[in-house]
């Protein structure tokens, strides 16, 4: 049967549009089992940027380690560059590369060393591994660093060089796994390293990278998929996302519980400390002076109001809050860990 897109949705890398696609993960650890990915789907196009955003345990490395065939999920089944992650788990292991936590580089080698070794732990002559090594150096702005121990470098020299030892092979791997790449790097690194991640996907790789970072997924990714206690509560660009919550959002401050408790169920956002609920608006002024004359006829409930656009924060802030609905009185019921405000140092 021909597809009526007329896509191919082969295996080889010439024909697949959709170079990372999963189905139905899950992952279940421990004694009682607890669940930490409860039906994943995705699928990320060929050179494209995707963003697995989520708070802390929401279940982005083990996602990132299912499909770097580190680990193996319960249920679910998942392909990667065309291939089956565990059935054809060495041809998946030849097309990625995968950026994490751990640290494969020798510190106290300096960084050409140590392109240099692993070009040759490719099976790379000695020749043609200079040559990589020189390549890359120059291509993640590292020459002028080369011939200096690794353990010199700066938190964002170190990412450069991890993602460069990540491309030593040749070919390049088509597909990168980047887990939290700029984490703790200050605001220039974390630039220079966006960078780089942009040029590898116009250059023709794919690349999934988690991160706690909104503005990073604002900036970076193609596509987003926010993962909230291992499902996926929301996907699509950061636009589609911002238009969940209306566009722009108007935050009132009520005068009084009772206000603030009626209106609770129709905020997006909610502050009981200073009775403020947010509330999803296209931001016309039309829209605005009716949703005020609606909410408040009498004008004695609203203290003040304020219009902003809204951010991935909202979208975040809303999909992945565990709570039940807030109420400005304290309850003594445990509340759900609230989503950590992320920081951008
Ligand atoms: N090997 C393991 N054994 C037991 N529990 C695990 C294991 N790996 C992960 N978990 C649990 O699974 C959940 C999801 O973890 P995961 O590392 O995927 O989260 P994450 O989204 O990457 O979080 P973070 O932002 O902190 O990196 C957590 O509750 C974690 O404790
Ligand atoms: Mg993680």
């Amino acid at each position: 049967m021909t597809d009526p897109s007329g896509i191919t949705a082969g295996a080889e890398s010439g024909g697949a549009t959709r170079t990372i696609e999963a189905y139905g993960l899950t992952k279940s650890y421990g004694k009682p089992a607890v669940r930490v990915l409860d039906g994943i789907d995705l699928q990320v196009g060929r050179g494209s940027v995707f963003a697995l955003l989520g708070p802390n345990g929401a279940g982005k490395t083990t996602t990132v380690r299912i499909l770097a065939t580190l680990a193996e999920a319960d249920s679910g089944t998942a392909r990667v560059a065309g291939y089956d992650v565990v059935a054809e788990r060495s041809a998946v292991r030849r097309s990625i590369s995968l950026t994490g936590q751990f640290a494969a580089v020798d510190e106290t080698q300096t960084g050409e060393e140590n392109l240099r070794m692993m070009a040759r732990l490719t099976g790379q002559p000695r020749a043609a591994a200079r040559r990589r090594a020189a390549e890359l150096l120059e291509r993640f702005d590292l020459t002028t660093a080369a011939r200096r121990p690794v353990r010199t470098y700066s938190g964002g020299m170190r990412r450069r060089l991890d993602l460069a030892a990540g491309l030593v092979g040749s070919p390049e791997p088509g597909v990168f796994f980047l887990d939290e790449p700029t984490t703790g790097l200050d605001p220039r690194s974390r630039r220079e390293l966006w960078a780089v991640v942009r040029e590898l996907a116009v250059r023709g790789a794919t690349v999934l990278l988690t991160t706690q970072y909104l503005e990073e997924a604002d900036r970076l990714a193609d596509r987003i998929a926010l993962l909230n206690r291992g499902r996926i509560v929301a996907d699509g660009t950061a636009a589609d996302l911002k238009s969940r919550v209306g566009g722009h959002r108007l935050d009132l401050v009520l005068t009084s519980d009772e206000a603030y408790l009626r209106l609770a169920g129709r905020a997006v956002h909610h502050s009981p400390e200073t009775l403020t609920l947010g509330l999803p608006t296209d931001g016309s002024a039309a829209q605005v002076r009716a949703l005020l004359d609606e909410i408040d006829p009498a004008g004695h409930e609203i203290e003040r109001f304020s219009l902003h656009s809204a951010t991935l924060d909202d979208v975040f802030l809303d999909l992945t809050s565990n709570a039940t609905p807030s109420t400005p009185t304290t309850s003594n019921a445990t509340p759900a860990p609230a989503p950590e405000a992320p920081t951008h140092v």
